[in-house]
């Protein structure tokens, strides 16, 4: 045969936070499984042997130049030995002559992290050797994008909803013939119950960010800051508000500030405009004030939008001064009020054109993707930084993988639950094209989204039921919307 034909194995992994009993009640399942495959359109079963299905894939040719539907057989085996579950998928292709050979095994185990599960996929086949890039492409793209949506099933709302179903153990009715249409299912009764818990929960999320609290934040972050073992009726050492940098533990807040720290290349006696512009309750300033491990700066300006915290902030910044020599000998302002200068703002205002001070660092630590606008934050900021003076962002973009339209409804979702407004939206290469716009060099984005994210849901989750229902609900929504946690730096040229 070769080398006109090839044989080829193509291998698709995932991680996934779940139980193999989970992941397998979708894989085993053919109609569940068939619907998170991007590329299917119709299945229908064989009625004289069960486990035998049609499935029409919606196929393009080369180049996207053309579409057509491709139908094929495939049995489904269920695995569920002791130490291997899954499920084994034999395909007979109509194409037999040049596609002669198509085995699909999924497998489910366990990993070394307790509740997470890896799913294996390995397809093996064997076609005419000018068909296997097509394949292979095609193959490894729609089984990818399959195991995301498996994860993003078994971790998000789809998961929490249908296991308050489960709990009313209603009785599933299957469909023997399932079609889906412009790649919208026919949802049967418990996935159209599963739709209707997704969407009040959803709604519900939205009222409590948008009605609840014009700013997400409170005091709630002490409970997250609070070490295990450590009494509830006393404030906790810190008070960070930040999503952490988890590969250094056990101080991921402080470690992700440092991070910035670093990034910022800050020097002893440099003016700092610690517009963590909410810099939350004030660790980030006390950090500039008594961290052994940052340059002390000679002065310090904080600005956030919080009464409460920055009520707070004065309070702790003011009590660690009068204990820390080192820490008084600082000049400190803090600023209430919005980050950006309005027309009708007052000049004390750190970014007030009449205001006469300058910065050699601005910082701004997991906020910036809140102001209206960022681009505006930018912009104020790079007028007030001295020449040579650094900006540095921890802040939250997007990736640039996705279909457009799919994007659209993500970014009126990140504006509609307040996450951010929808100027700030922006892919991470816009992201640095802005700040070139805005006259800034020197330019550094490094993503640090594997560090940050995994991390804190696995934090989170272990925090109890409602901090768990929280994790998956944002974890889903990062994965889908590819949101990418960013650090940011530009510098002001000399001239
Ligand atoms: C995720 S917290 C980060 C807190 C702090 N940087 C830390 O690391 O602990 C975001 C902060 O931004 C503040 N904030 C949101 N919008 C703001 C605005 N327009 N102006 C000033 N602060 C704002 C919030 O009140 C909150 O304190």
């Amino acid at each position: 045969m070769w080398p006109f034909f090839l044989e080829r194995t193509i291998l698709t992994r995932k991680r996934i936070r779940g139980s193999i009993a989970g992941v397998c009640e979708i894989v085993q399942n053919t109609e569940s499984w068939c619907s998170l495959h991007p590329l299917v359109t119709k299945i229908e079963q064989d009625p004289a042997n069960p486990r035998r299905y049609k499935i029409t894939d919606r196929l393009h040719g080369p180049m996207h130049l053309w579409e057509y539907d491709n139908s094929f057989h495939a049995v489904f085996e269920p695995k569920n030995d002791e130490h291997d579950r899954g499920v084994n998928v034999s395909v007979q292709l109509a194409q037999s002559f040049l596609f002669p050979k198509l085995e699909n095994k999924l497998r489910v185990m366990d990993t070394e992290e307790p509740g997470v599960v890896e799913v294996l996929e390995t397809v093996e086949l064997r076609a005419f050797c000018i068909l296997i890039p097509y394949i292979t492409s095609n193959l490894t793209k729609s089984h990818n994008a399959s195991m995301d949506k498996l994860a993003e099933k078994i971790e998000g709302i789809l998961w929490l909803c249908r296991y308050m179903i489960c709990s009313h153990s209603m009785p599933q009715k299957r469909s023997q013939l399932i079609h889906l249409h412009n790649g919208r299912l026919h949802a049967d009764m418990p996935e159209a119950l599963t739709l209707v818990l997704a969407l009040f929960l959803t709604l519900g999320f939205i009222v409590f960010f948008r009605v609840a609290s014009r700013d997400p934040y409170g005091l709630y972050h002490l409970t997250l800051n609070r070490e295990p073992g450590e009494d509830p009726n006393f404030t906790p050492k810190t008070e960070w508000l930040n999503q952490g940098y988890w590969k250094v533990s056990p101080t991921p807040f402080t470690a992700l500030a440092l991070k910035l720290v670093e990034a910022a290349k800050l020097k002893g006696g440099d003016r700092v405009l610690d517009s963590d512009v909410g810099h939350g309750t004030g660790e980030s300033l006390i950090m500039f004030l008594t961290d052994p491990a940052v340059p002390r700066p000679s002065r310090l300006t904080g600005v956030t939008s919080l009464t409460s915290h920055y009520k707070r902030s004065k309070e702790r910044v003011s009590r660690v001064r009068a204990l820390n020599d080192e820490a008084a000998k600082v000049r400190v302002d803090l600023y209430h009020g919005d980050a950006i200068c309005r027309s009708t703002t007052p000049p004390t205002h750190p970014l007030h054109v009449l205001n006469a001070a300058k910065f050699d660092v601005i910082f701004a630590l997991d906020c910036a993707y809140h102001f209206n606008t960022r681009k505006e934050f930018l912009a104020q900021a790079h007028r007030k930084l001295t020449p040579e003076g650094r900006i540095v962002l921890g802040d939250l973009c997007f990736g640039t993988d996705g279909p457009p339209a799919q994007k659209t409804t993500l970014f009126r979702t990140a504006e509609i639950i307040g996450l951010m407004p929808k100027e700030n939206v922006v892919p991470t290469r816009e992201y640095i094209q802005i700040l070139e716009e805005l006259g800034y060099t020197d330019i550094v984005l490094e993503d640090i989204t594997a560090d940050v994210f995994p991390g804190l849901v696995n934090f989170l989750c272990a925090k109890g039921f409602l901090w768990r229902m929280y994790a998956n609900i944002i974890g889903w929504y990062r994965r889908i919307a590819h949101i990418r946690f960013v650090i940011v730096t530009g510098r002001k040229p000399l001239i």
